[in-house]
């Protein structure tokens, strides 16, 4: 297990990691996140765990890892920001850690809309964020799980990549999250005072444009072709009949 200790020595934050808890096991970390939200831990706050009994994706879905060979981990953010623009947050983290990623390895990322990263068409990291709500929004619990040194995944998740998978070695995992909460925390100031600036750096990866793909979205099922994603973050699409949709959330399959 990656230890507290471990974890913040010569960790060069302000905020992301300045406090921890870590978990050998546990049923998820960004439910965790939840509670320890609730009851009053502050934001930057680090939920780790090596293994997670009932990790989940949007809609409850499992997220699946082998104990000890991953980063599921959650953290605590009170993002003062319009509640329009919390989407943006999925961005911010996700071009984070491709630009950790492209720093330390040789390889290029893509990003699925709204909420993957990919290596050479393989979900390689999954993005996760939940609100906690009394009043109003008070803080979102970040859930991010990156495939680091798993090489084999269950039957149940198809397509599925990890770095030693793309790079046939062991990574050090504690590096890696270290250098991800460092570039969090070097960019969150400029993410909250521009989130728009996000969606740049996001299209630039962006593995949709001009693709075919099925939309699912409140159990409907809308099939077109990508046009963008457009200014607020926002995938649209045009349909065979040239109609223009465009949605906010929704599940996106490329079509062959
Ligand atoms: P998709 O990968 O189908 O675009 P999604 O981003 O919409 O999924 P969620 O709906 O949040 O993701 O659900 C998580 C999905 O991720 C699960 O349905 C499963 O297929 C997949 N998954 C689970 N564990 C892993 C893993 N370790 N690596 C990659 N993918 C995984
Ligand atoms: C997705 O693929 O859409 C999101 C997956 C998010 C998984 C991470 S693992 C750490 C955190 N705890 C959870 O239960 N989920 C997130």
């Amino acid at each position: 297990m990656i230890s507290q200790e471990e974890i913040l020595s010569g960790l060069k934050t302000k905020l992301f990691g300045q406090k921890i808890f870590t978990f050998d096991s546990i049923d998820s970390t960004n439910d965790c996140g939840k509670v320890l939200s609730a009851n009053g831990q502050p934001e930057g706050s680090l939920i780790i765990s090596d293994y997670q009994t009932k990790g989940h994706g949007r809609f409850q879905r499992d997220w699946v890892s082998e104990p000890g060979k991953n980063l599921l981990f959650s953290i605590i953010l009170k993002p003062v920001i319009d509640e329009k623009k919390l989407h943006l947050l999925t961005f911010f983290i996700a071009n984070s850690i491709a630009e950790v990623v492209e720093k330390m390895f040789p390889l290029k990322l893509m990003a699925k809309w709204p909420n993957d990263l990919l290596i050479n068409e393989k979900k390689f990291c999954g993005i996760l964020l939940e609100s906690v709500v009394t009043q109003k929004i008070d803080s979102i619990i970040c859930g991010i799980g990156i495939n680091v040194n798993q090489t084999i995944f269950h039957e149940s998740v198809l397509n599925a990549t990890s770095l030693k998978r793309e790079l046939h070695k062991e990574i050090d995992r504690l590096q890696f999250l270290k250098a991800i909460l460092e570039k969090l925390d070097e960019k969150y100031e400029s993410f909250l005072s521009d989130p728009d600036s996000e969606i740049e750096a996001w299209k630039d990866r962006d593995i949709l444009k001009g693709k075919t793909v099925s939309v699912y979205f409140n159990q409907n099922s809308f099939s077109g072709q990508v046009i963008e994603i457009d200014a607020a973050g926002y995938l649209v699409i045009r349909t065979k009949g040239n109609k223009r949709i465009k949605f906010y959330s929704g599940d996106v399959s490329l079509r062959k």
